[in-house]
């Protein structure tokens, strides 16, 4: 990897694997290394990650006593430059993969609000994030629960967020295919993150 190649981190929220959100993201992805960045994807429901204990094991370091994926995934969230996370609407909230996830970013919360310590590798760089989610109603309102919360994990791990992607009446797998427009949307979001400007 190129010293100043940009890095886009991937997270697919859903249990279903060529789903939706697993269409979106992918072509958001593609998008990202069309313009140069250094693209990686995880896969939540493929790894092992569990629920916050709220047990305070990080309260005193910062570090997560549950040994699980979410070690080598924090890291990952404090080196990237941009977040991409993809999770369907579930009982109007995020996904439980994705909702134990970020849970278990508190020990991030811990470094930034507690030890008063950068939780971004390279704090002076600029860090953004998107989110992109489907739902099978077409509920008014219905990204906006989740969206406070991935707006809330996002100022935790220094992340601005900088863009999102819904598309709401998408509920059998991989209906987004059909839309006239959803992946080349997507596309041209990853393109857009992908710029090293500010804007957008
Ligand atoms: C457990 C569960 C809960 C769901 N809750 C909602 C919901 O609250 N609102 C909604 O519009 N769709 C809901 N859906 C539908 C999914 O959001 C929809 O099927 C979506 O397309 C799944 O995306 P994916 O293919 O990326 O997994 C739910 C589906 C499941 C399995």
């Amino acid at each position: 990897m190129k010293r100043s190649q940009l890095r886009v981190l991937g997270i697919a929220g859903s249990p279903r694997r060529d789903g939706n959100t697993d269409h979106l993201l992918s072509q958001v992805m593609d998008g990202a290394s069309s313009r140069g960045a250094k693209t990686k994807t995880a896969v939540l429901s493929k790894l092992n990650i569990s629920p916050c204990r709220h047990c305070d094991g990080c309260i005193k370091t910062g570090k997560c006593v549950i040994d699980d994926d979410m070690q080598w995934l924090h890291n990952d969230l404090r080196e990237t430059d941009r977040i991409v996370l993809a999770s369907p609407i579930f009982f109007m909230g995020v996904t439980a993969q994705t909702k134990a996830m970020i849970d278990r970013c508190q020990a991030l919360w811990v470094i930034k609000y507690v030890l008063k310590l950068p939780v971004a590798a390279n704090p002076g760089k600029e860090r953004r994030g998107i989110f992109i989610s489907v739902g099978g109603t077409k509920l008014r309102n219905l990204f906006e629960p989740a969206t406070a919360t991935v707006k809330s994990w996002f100022t935790t791990l220094d992340i601005r967020y900088s863009g999102e992607l819904f598309f709401s009446g998408i509920d059998e797998r991989a209906t987004i295919c059909l839309h006239p427009t959803a992946l080349k949307d997507a596309f041209a979001l990853g393109q857009k993150l992908a710029a090293t400007n500010t804007s957008g």
